[in-house]
């Protein structure tokens, strides 16, 4: 059962900020999710919302900004945005990076890094896991580079959500951990797709998710994550 730390380990730092991420690496965690946006000049950025408003000292969307002017913001705690770049140099193949599409227009570029990550610095597939809520943008991903790890996104309907991880033969199907029982969970590993299920941070709901024998959890607290022999 994996260990995802959740926007890094956002119940300790600020989330989607290198110190989040290097606090997830310390809790020692099998893999960070993180969130994309673009820049206005096409920078691959890592933030949840789609304005700077709620988690910097900035105003206005993410989208018409430059890196340049997105990283002059400041987020508490003396952070910055990152760059997804800034992120795979920190995380430097500790974890695997689940990296979840907040556009469709990040696809492509997600894609062209991944591929520059595995040809020039010795990468593999596997230290990466690409999730959207966007099913375009996934299907986008699996028709440029099909070798690339997926996972289906979904808050309402695990069927939809099955039958589409089929169609782009996605490695896991991550649902709202609240839709999920013992009986589903079992059909979506039946159909070869692991589960890994967010945001769990009550102990009581980690339990429970543990006890469905999901594949992974997605949670603000990844050290609030641990499991019996
Ligand atoms: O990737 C799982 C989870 O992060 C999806 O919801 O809103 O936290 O990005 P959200
Ligand atoms: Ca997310």
């Amino acid at each position: 059962m994996l260990k995802i730390g959740h926007r890094g380990a956002r119940g300790y730092e600020p989330e989607n900020t290198l110190s989040s991420f290097q606090k997830a690496i310390d809790l020692q965690v099998d893999a960070i999710e993180l969130d994309v946006h673009l820049s206005s000049d096409g920078e691959l950025m890592v933030i949840h919302d789609e304005t700077v408003d709620r988690t910097t000292n900035g105003k206005g969307e993410v989208n018409k900004f430059t890196k340049a002017e997105l990283q002059h913001f400041s987020i508490e705690g003396n952070n910055k945005i990152p760059t997804l770049v800034e992120v795979f140099d920190l995380v430097d193949r500790h974890c695997f990076i689940n990296i979840e599409l907040k556009t469709f227009e990040t696809a492509a570029k997600v894609v062209q890094l991944i591929e520059k990550y595995i040809s020039e610095k010795n990468w593999e597939y596997s230290d990466f896991l690409v999730s959207s809520f966007n099913w375009d943008a996934l299907e986008e991903i699996d028709f440029i580079n099909p070798k690339i790890p997926t996972a289906v996104l979904t808050e309402t309907d695990l069927d939809k959500a099955l039958a589409f991880a089929k169609i782009i033969q996605a490695k896991a199907i991550n649902p709202d951990f609240q839709l999920l029982n013992l009986e589903n969970v079992k059909k979506l590993q039946e159909n070869g797709f692991d589960v890994y299920p967010w945001t769990v941070n009550e102990a009581s709901d980690i339990k429970r998710m543990q006890s469905l024998n999901v594949n992974g959890i997605i949670s603000d607290f990844p050290d609030r994550i641990y499991f019996k022999p």
